[in-house]
């Protein structure tokens, strides 16, 4: 799918990845700034927080461990919250936009 993730500046960069990438990784594989995803994707740092208000398509729900990761995230938490690591893209996303944070530490 392709997404498109946009910068708290306002600038967006379009994104393509495989099916079955997760948001954190299809951020970081292209050089995003502002999602770092030090853990690696094991839902333990919170530095891959994203903000879905514009997401399409199917996502996952959220789990245990994630929604307590998102208690300590840098930036607000809001409904539309979620670790980018714990979100998989498949082609039903095709289009949709994925804010980023403020910050992330
Ligand atoms: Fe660490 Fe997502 S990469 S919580």
């Amino acid at each position: 799918p392709q997404v498109t993730f946009r910068l708290p500046d306002g600038t967006e960069h379009d994104v393509v990845c495989d099916s079955g990438t997760s948001i954190m990784r299809a951020a970081v594989q292209s050089g995003v700034p502002g999602i770092v995803g030090e853990c690696g994707g094991s839902a333990l740092c919170c530095t891959c927080h994203v903000y879905l208000d514009e997401f399409i398509g199917s996502q996952s729900e959220i789990n245990p461990v994630e929604n307590e990761m998102l208690e300590c995230t840098a930036s607000p938490r809001k409904p539309s919250s979620r670790l980018g690591c714990q979100v998989v893209l498949g082609s039903d996303n095709d289009g949709a936009t994925i804010i980023v944070p403020e910050a992330q530490y």
